[in-house]
């Protein structure tokens, strides 16, 4: 149970700070990956637990998101929506290694749906 096969996806400077990635999954919905100004990397599904919207295009302010659509903000640790409102974006593991950001291999292809990494594409920023 120790032994998780990670899958490299990026370098963090890669990721603009306050900003995020999306990672595309062959027949599954992308993964987003955030570096928060303090450089802390989270990764969450690209999907808003209210509508669906690409939380990969919001706004990262501390350690939230603001979904672009409505503007739920969404905690990046958990993926809870903040109150009043309620929901939660699935929540990948996510490691920092040499610089380098990796996600769990098997969660890439199961979690929250399946299918391997097939790109990464740049999002958001400022
Ligand atoms: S879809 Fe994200 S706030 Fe509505």
């Amino acid at each position: 149970m120790t032994d998780q096969p990670w899958t490299a996806i990026c370098r963090v400077d890669d990721i603009p700070r306050a900003g995020a990635r999306r990672v595309a999954r062959a027949g599954a919905t992308a993964v987003a990956l955030f570096r928060t100004d303090d450089d802390q990397i989270f990764a969450l599904l690209d999907r808003c637990p209210h509508k669906g919207g690409p939380l990969s295009q919001g706004i990262v302010f501390g350690h939230a998101v603001a979904c672009p659509l409505h503007n739920w903000s969404i905690a990046l640790a958990d993926g809870q929506a903040r109150a009043p409102d309620s929901g939660c974006a699935a929540r990948f593991a996510v490691k920092v290694e040499d610089g380098i950001v990796m996600l769990d291999a098997s969660e890439l292809r199961h979690h929250a749906r399946d299918a391997g990494v097939i790109a990464i594409a740049a999002t958001g920023g400022d």
